[in-house]
């Protein structure tokens, strides 16, 4: 393993790729989108920032948690270029996704808890449907699982 030290400040790719836990093809990939950045030495190898491991962590969790990368890219765009980021540039970051994220986690909550009941999606083949959506009422709400869709 090509695991830096705790004091470098600068990684190669394959260092990046050790701590990190993503391929360096990944990488490659993140800095194509211009997800991170790195700079050249005078032998043309790409050094990335200590700090370049924060930024692929996250891409990795948001990611993970279904965040396009699209929104992940502008995201981080908002985080200082030059400098290593601060906690507070980080804060904003986050609090630039709350919303967003309080939305996933109450439609990934309803993934786990209601589907056992009627959801609303004019299916009416559980018993609840006949008390929850008689008829299929709640398809004069428009399409989709409504019951889920409204609450
Ligand atoms: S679960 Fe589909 S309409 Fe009730």
């Amino acid at each position: 393993m090509d695991e830096p030290s705790w004091d470098q400040k600068e990684l190669t790719v394959g260092q990046l790729a050790a701590r990190s836990g993503v391929a360096v093809s990944a990488l490659h990939f993140y800095e194509r989108q211009n997800l991170i950045t790195s700079r050249r030495t005078s032998g043309n190898q790409r050094r990335y920032r200590r700090d370049t491991l924060r930024r692929v962590a996250l891409i990795r969790v948001a990611q993970r948690v279904g965040i396009p990368l699209a929104d992940i890219s502008a995201a981080l765009a908002e985080l200082p270029n030059g400098r290593t980021p601060t906690r507070q540039d980080w804060a904003r970051l986050s609090e630039r996704w709350r919303a967003e994220l309080d939305e996933r986690i109450h439609r990934l909550q309803q993934l786990r808890d209601e589907f056992a009941e009627c959801i609303g999606c004019g299916c009416l083949t559980i018993d609840r449907c006949l008390l929850a959506n008689p008829y299929d009422r709640l398809s004069e709400h428009g399409a989709g699982p409504r019951r889920l869709l409204e609450s």
